[in-house]
């Protein structure tokens, strides 16, 4: 029944919807740009039907897992209500409760897991074990973080830089702090969608040079370009868009003081701002450390969109939810 609307309490046909990328969703670098694009399309139609209070239950029946070694709010949480609108439901897996922490493997765990649900979101450390699990379970995986990056994060912050610019080609995003999982998806976002974006990030804390890489040569195809500095002030200056993250992401804890240290002068304050145009928004994934990596002051300021950020989540993730699962496939 996956992927047949079963009730419809007013009719909710999705024009966007239709030509889905491969089985899984890792990175965005690994998503063709037309259907950047098309993600892009049907996550804004799934929003205008929800706020409208069209209900259509185009995964009734499906089950969404969630195996998560690393903690989360609004992954989780949009991942969930996500699910359960489109009339499915999730099972959330802590990696801690399932035979998983006794030594039972990611193979036998992913082609058991397959024969009961019909996707799996894996947040996790490294990027090879979401590899793994994608390569090993016969349902699609869906990346909801590793250490490498943050798919559905960037995908969710395109929409709403569109929403807020208009569009995004040409724009100038511009990212200050540490070079981490969300800075390479951004870079991978932006690269696809011909914004040019603009790194300051300290030494040592550059984004992952094969992600430039790759997205350099994309961007060379789409009018976007990829600039790293050491300099905050340089990659602000004339920004549509700034973003930042926190400094010490989920499993870095033990570097704490060389971290903070390093990235003291990369915060994202209000004489930082006004280097930007008038007009920039503020972006950060959350959750924020006033304080650190921004200041209370710009998080909670005029310019900052975060809370649209965090609801997009849910939008843009029933659009992949919607394009991975209304596919017939095999189930072993
Ligand atoms: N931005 C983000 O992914 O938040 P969570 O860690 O709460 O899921
Ligand atoms: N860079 C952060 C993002 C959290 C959503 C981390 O990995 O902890």
């Amino acid at each position: 029944m996956t992927g047949r609307p079963v009730r419809v309490t007013r009719q909710a046909s999705l024009r966007s919807f239709g030509r889905s990328f491969g089985k899984d969703l890792l990175t965005v670098g690994a998503i063709p740009r037309d259907q950047v694009a098309h993600l892009l399309r049907l996550a804004e139609e799934l929003k205008a039907l929800q706020r409208g209070g069209v209900l259509h239950q185009r995964l009734a029946g499906a089950t969404l897992g969630l195996l998560f070694e690393k903690p989360s709010t609004r992954t989780r949480v949009s991942f969930e209500a996500g699910i359960n609108q489109l009339g499915g439901q999730a099972l959330f897996l802590s990696a801690r409760d399932i035979q998983l922490c006794r030594g039972e493997s990611i193979a036998d765990t992913a082609r058991v897991l397959s024969r009961y649900l019909d996707a799996l979101v894996v947040r996790t450390y490294d990027h090879a074990t979401v590899e793994e699990w994608a390569r090993e379970a016969t349902i699609p995986v869906i990346n909801g973080l590793t250490d490498l990056c943050h798919p559905c994060q960037a995908l969710a912050d395109l929409l709403t830089i569109r929403e807020k610019k208009g569009g995004l080609k040409g724009l100038k995003l511009a990212y200050v702090g540490d070079g981490n999982n969300v800075a390479n998806s951004l870079i991978e976002g932006a690269a696809k969608t011909g914004m040019t974006i603009s790194l300051g990030c300290p030494s040592g804390y550059e984004p992952d040079p094969r992600i430039v890489d790759c997205a350099r040569s994309e961007a060379d195809q789409t009018g976007g370009a990829i600039e790293i500095s050491q300099d905050p002030h340089a990659a602000v200056k004339e920004a549509d868009v700034i973003y930042t993250d926190v400094w010490i992401s989920m499993g870095q804890e033990r570097h704490q003081a060389r971290r903070l240290k390093a990235l003291g002068p990369y915060q994202l304050n209000e004489r930082l701002l006004k280097q930007a145009r008038p007009d920039a928004i503020v972006m950060h994934c959350l959750p924020a450390h006033r304080g650190q990596e921004i200041t209370a002051g710009v998080l909670d300021g005029p310019q900052s969109v975060v809370l649209d950020q965090a609801e997009n989540r849910l939008h843009m993730q029933k659009a992949i939810l919607v394009e991975l699962l209304s596919r017939p496939r095999r189930r072993s």
